[in-house]
């Protein structure tokens, strides 16, 4: 029993790091990389690297209750709201990110919702 809720439990995480390959990865890929390393090199990639992304996004995002369900409700609901509505007023990439890349297109209608919703949950916990 224990072994199959394992494989189930492993082909889960699998399928949705399957949906940030189809949905997300075209412009930000996976690998865990350092601002430094991402500056070094920026002009062979079109968006910033995800593990800088999140870095940013959990320094950033100040939640004053010392609960880590709500701290990942907030955040995962700023992501979903970036996603499909992007803009430089709401972002927290570094203004030269906005000048290197320029603002992320909104992916409405490209990523259906349920799939944002696993993949933002997915991005909290594995970043
Ligand atoms: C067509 C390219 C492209 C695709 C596809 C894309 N992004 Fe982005 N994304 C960008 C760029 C460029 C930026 C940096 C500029 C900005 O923040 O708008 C960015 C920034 C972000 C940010 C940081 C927002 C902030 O506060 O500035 C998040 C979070 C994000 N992307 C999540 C995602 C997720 C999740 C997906 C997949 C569902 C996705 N992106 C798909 C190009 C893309």
């Amino acid at each position: 029993m224990k072994t199959l809720l394992f494989i189930f439990i492993s082909l889960s995480l699998h399928a949705t790091e399957a949906l940030f390959d189809t949905y997300c990865s075209s412009c930000h890929f996976k690998q865990h990389i350092t601002f430094e390393q991402m500056k070094a090199q920026k002009q062979h990639i079109q968006a910033p690297p995800i593990s800088v992304v999140m870095e940013r996004i959990k320094k950033f995002i100040e939640v004053k209750i010392d609960d880590e369900d709500v701290q990942k409700a907030v955040v995962t609901a700023y992501m979903k709201d970036y996603v499909l509505a992007p803009s430089i007023d709401k972002g927290i990439c570094h203004v030269n990110c906005y000048v290197q890349f320029g603002t992320m297109p909104s992916q409405k209608g490209k990523v259906p919702p349920e799939a944002l919703e696993e993949i933002v949950s997915w991005l909290y916990d594995n970043y």
